[in-house]
């Protein structure tokens, strides 16, 4: 069992994979500045709250801990705003990671594992997506994971660091059992928004419904984010056995539509999920479709929760809790 720094794990997707640490016996510290996190996330006595661009901080915090290993999800994570303020989304994502690896190189800890993302590929060229298509992303926020992507890839080659870029399909579901689920704010993902919209009665805005896919609608592969959170445990646990690192995509195969996941909402809700429909969204690609076969047959990750009802079922039990 390791001691791990976990970098935004008061956020969404770093408080899930916090609690699975814990539960697999590994022990946890927390740094976030709670810029968009929420320190109801965090277990008692574990969160340290500090800016990734505190180096000295973070180091101290990395020695002080002997923490043996990194999970780095602390970012911005708003398409919309990074294409408003980019140089926001280059100084919090790319600069704060830049501190960071500093910080760990000063504490001498050398494994790594990196929240990146599917908007790496932009538009990719063929779906299912390997993680052999060009990487061409289509907005600063993709800029910005991609750019740290490129720096950890340097890492490992001249300064000795074993790092796994994960590169995440669209994150969604709860864990309502551990308190745990998604409340971005502002909110952009689909699922917690439909759900809004049956809670409050205000429609959901479907963007373009002329996309060359079955019913019209963008296709996009959701995986839930306790299977997500599974699949750090494995890479970093990859990492303290010497595996060797890499990227790999993280998705179920499986591409559901707008309407699929308005139906599911309906299904599982029992109610009319309200929604009005809008013009296409500039840089929205019609299908994303994860191929996570390498992460499959390297670190032994299979998606057991994949099924899109039981991942609605699991963001309706925790918007039903928590409110709109
Ligand atoms: N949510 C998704 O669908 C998705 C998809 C692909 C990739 N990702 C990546 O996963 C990671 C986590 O996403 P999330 O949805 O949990 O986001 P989130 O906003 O819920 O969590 C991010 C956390 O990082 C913290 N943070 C931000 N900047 C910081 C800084 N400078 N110093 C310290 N803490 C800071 C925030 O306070 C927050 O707690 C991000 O790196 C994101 O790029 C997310």
């Amino acid at each position: 069992m390791a001691k791990i720094l976990v970098t935004g794990g008061a956020g969404y997707i770093g408080s899930h994979t916090v609690y699975f640490l814990r539960k697999s016996g590994h022990s946890v510290i927390v740094a976030d500045n709670l810029s968009r996190g929420d320190r109801a996330n965090v277990p008692e006595g574990i969160l340290r709250v500090v800016d990734l661009r505190d180096t000295a901080k973070l180091a101290s915090i990395l020695r002080e801990e002997q923490c043996e290993a990194v999970i780095h999800f602390a970012a911005y994570i708003a398409v919309g705003e990074s294409t408003k303020a980019p140089e926001l989304y280059f100084a919090n994502n790319v600069g704060g990671s830049t501190s960071l690896f500093e910080a760990m190189q000063q504490a001498g800890v050398n494994k790594l594992v990196f929240s990146s993302t599917a908007a790496a590929y932009g538009n990719p060229q063929r779906v299912p997506i390997t993680e052999d298509q060009p990487i061409a992303p289509i907005n600063p926020y993709g800029d910005s994971k991609v750019m740290v992507e490129r720096m950890i890839e340097l890492l490992d080659q001249y300064r000795g660091f074993h790092s796994i870029r994960l590169r995440y399909f669209n994150a969604c579901g709860a864990e309502p059992e551990a308190g745990l689920g998604e409340r971005h704010d502002p909110e952009t993902h689909l699922i917690p928004l439909v759900l809004r919209a049956v809670l409050t009665g205000k429609p959901v805005t479907v963007f373009g419904e002329d996309y060359d896919t079955p019913d019209g609608t963008c296709v996009r592969d959701y995986i839930h984010v306790s299977d997500l959170a599974q699949a750090h445990i494995n890479a970093v646990e990859h990492l303290l056995n010497g595996g060797a690192g890499g990227a790999f995509n993280v998705g179920t195969g499986v591409g559901h539509s707008v309407r699929e996941v308005l139906s599911a909402v309906e299904k599982v809700t029992g109610r009319k999920a309200p929604y009005i429909s809008g013009p296409r969204r500039e840089g929205d690609p019609p299908r994303l479709v994860a191929d996570s076969q390498k992460l499959q047959n390297t670190l032994g990750w299979k998606p057991v929760r994949a099924d899109l009802e039981r991942i609605v079922a699991d963001a309706w039990e925790f918007a039903q809790r928590h409110g709109a």
